[in-house]
């Protein structure tokens, strides 16, 4: 199967950035830039109290709204949580789950990763699920043991026919907000090692429908190089998802090379 099959998915992770105003005038600009092409799939990822300001904005758009986080159980008593129904009722498509800074500073775990892989696709969201290891851990040559765990242990219970919704995200931690990027080849290896995982968990019909995205100090400047990688997919950008210009940089990086 050809890469063509998979659309490009270039999405913004704007992290804690901008409160609903803000949120809304970026997506303005963005909807400008990049909301009426049909090439790539474009998707924004406000923070919840932007996810309505940014939803109104983009409503006749072609791009996307999703979140970065939520929790796996449909409502209760979880103090200060967000469940998938209340992201689908905003009109949610896409929630970025295990991002390495919920690793680090939220105490996610593989476990929790994955029950809400499984809680966003009962729900009809698509997850971005997040894996890549430290500098440490690339160093230590332990870099694809620590993918392969972060792979298979968000994705216990998903099925072959969650593949068109599914996407994982390689985005190295030590390449996260610090201008270092993966070259094309490191990324690619990496790409490569995750699409076989998951030719082993759903089979190798699905893994080819599996969207992997990169992520990790992508800019306009070497998406095109990166994005032209035969399993790189597309994207999940930080900083430069936060500049409309930047990001839309991308976007069309994309759109040239599915043409
Ligand atoms: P970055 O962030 O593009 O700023 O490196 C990517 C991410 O954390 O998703």
């Amino acid at each position: 199967m050809s890469k063509t099959v998979r659309k490009y998915l270039i999405a913004g992770n704007w992290k804690m950035n901008l409160n609903s105003a803000e949120g809304a005038e970026l997506a303005k600009d963005v909807h400008s830039l990049v909301g009426s092409q049909s090439d790539v799939s474009v998707c924004v990822c406000p923070t919840f109290t932007a996810l309505e300001s940014v939803a109104e904005v983009i409503k006749d758009s072609n791009i996307a709204l999703g979140a970065q986080n939520m929790h796996y159980e449909a409502s209760g008593a979880y103090t200060g949580e967000i469940s998938a129904e209340m992201l689908r009722h905003l009109f949610c498509n896409f929630v970025i789950l295990g991002h390495s800074e919920r690793r680090q500073y939220f105490g996610e775990t593989d476990a929790s990763v994955n029950k809400k892989t499984l809680a966003a696709l009962a729900a009809n969201l698509k997850p971005i699920v997040c894996v890549g290891e430290t500098l440490e851990e690339r160093e230590s040559g332990k870099m694809l043991e620590v993918i392969k765990t972060q792979t298979e242990g968000a994705l216990v219970g998903v099925k072959a026919e969650d593949a068109d919704s599914l996407v994982i995200a390689y985005e190295p931690v030590w390449a996260i907000g610090t201008g270092k990027t993966a070259t094309p080849e490191m990324a690619e290896e990496v790409h490569a090692e995750i699409r076989c995982m998951l030719a082993g968990l759903l089979g190798t019909d699905a893994a080819n429908k599996v969207r992997i995205l990169y992520g990790g100090s992508m800019k306009p400047g070497n998406a095109p190089e990166l994005l032209a990688q035969k399993n790189i997919d597309g994207g999940l950008i930080g900083g430069a998802a936060l500049k409309a210009t930047d990001f839309a940089g991308i976007v069309d990086a994309a759109i040239k090379l599915s043409k």
